[in-house]
């Protein structure tokens, strides 16, 4: 590819460059995929007012993210199997936020781990979790990650079971991947890939084997997410997730106003409005639909945010108008990461700062922080 200028480029190269079964786990929806398409196509629906004659000297996205400074409002999202688009991805994924001056979020399904990731970066980063059975692992993982001084918990709260994507039971998804003679002939095809993974010694899921007891088979996320993850979950349990962290806490997976109200009396930090990527319920609304709403029921009460479907800054910057107060991106810098390692993330939130920053200035506003509905058509959102 010769000069890469948008996300789609990313995503083409790093198709050709990551072995298949994990570019499909990234690029997969649940199901018919419907909810993963409308989350990008809704985004699409909605139109700007352009405006003109307006002095567009000294334009700023600098903002805060639940009290953070950051250098615009993006976050990356934490993702499962990172390290397997790229050796060592979570490192070198934190290291690109880092040096944007962005959040890097840490899935607990990371291949590199939170100890490693906090050895190789200066700046604090936020750890996601889930509430699994063996609840004694969520305690010592929340006191590693308070020990990694992590700044921020994201607690996922759509996942207890796994929306079934079609592509990864067929490809076999494990990690590390299975010998098999398929397998073997398509990481022949991936040189840059292969020789990255021989040398590192991060290939499986760092955060959990060797912590957590009684993990028999890691190899399949569907099955290990089946015999780990604890179907009772409640708002009790966040609650004590709360308590037992005692700094911000953020709920992902909000995206009915009527849990947008429980999260608000969790006494949460901030919630995201998330359809987990068009992963879990397939037939679920996009989340950009499903915003407003959320922002009108809870938004003076709690800072929402929101995920799925951004793959420019116009789409950050709709998101940012209808009341989200930071936007995160999932496969927008696993397609950089995959592409190209930490430069390719590097190159991802480039390129999103670019577009967000022009588009900006196109409606009329220098500052992000003053972008609100006034800057979309009314009725097209
Ligand atoms: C994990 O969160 C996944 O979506 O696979």
């Amino acid at each position: 590819m010769s000069v890469i200028t948008n996300i789609e480029d990313l995503r083409v190269l790093a198709q050709r460059r990551v072995p298949r079964m994990f570019y499909d786990y990234a690029d997969s929806g649940s199901w018919t995929e419907s909810t993963y398409r409308a989350n990008n196509a809704d985004f699409a629906e909605m139109k700007f007012r352009q405006r003109v004659a307006v002095n567009m000297e000294n334009r700023t996205l600098a903002t805060t993210m639940l009290g953070q400074p950051v250098s615009m409002p993006v976050a990356l999202a934490p993702t499962g199997l990172t390290g397997m688009q790229h050796a060592d991805g979570e490192i070198l994924a934190a290291k690109a936020a880092e040096k944007f001056g962005v959040p890097f979020t840490l899935s607990t399904m990371s291949i590199c781990s939170i100890e490693d990731v906090a050895a190789n970066t200066t700046k604090p980063f936020w750890f996601q979790v889930y509430v699994m059975k063996d609840r004694d692992f969520i305690n010592r993982l929340i006191d590693r990650a308070k020990a990694a001084n992590c700044s921020a918990l994201v607690l996922t709260l759509d996942l207890q079971i796994l929306g079934q994507r079609h592509k990864d039971l067929k490809n076999g998804l494990s990690a590390p991947p299975k010998l098999t003679i398929a397998n073997i002939l398509n990481m022949m095809s991936k040189p840059r890939w292969c020789l990255g993974m021989m040398n590192t010694c991060r290939r499986s899921f760092g955060n959990i084997v060797g912590h957590a007891s009684s993990v028999s088979d890691m190899s399949s996320l569907a099955s290990w997410t089946a015999q780990q993850f604890d179907l009772s979950l409640s708002w009790k349990d966040v609650e004590w997730i709360k308590q037992r962290w005692g700094g911000k806490l953020i709920l992902k997976g909000i995206m009915d106003e009527e849990d947008a109200r429980l999260a608000v009396e969790s006494g949460a930090d901030a919630l995201i409005v998330s359809n987990h990527g068009g992963r879990q319920l397939d037939g679920a609304p996009s989340s950009i639909r499903a915003l407003p709403a959320i922002v009108d029921a809870v938004g003076d009460k709690i800072e929402v945010q929101m995920d799925g479907g951004i793959r420019t800054g116009q789409d950050i910057i709709k998101a940012i108008a209808l009341g989200a107060k930071g936007v995160y991106i999932g496969r927008p810098f696993l397609y950089g990461l995959g592409a190209m390692g930490e430069a390719g993330v590097a190159k991802c939130l480039d390129i999103l700062r670019n577009e967000l920053d022009l588009t900006m200035a196109f409606c009329g506003l220098t500052d992000i922080k003053k972008v609100d509905r006034k800057i979309l058509l009314p009725g097209s959102y």
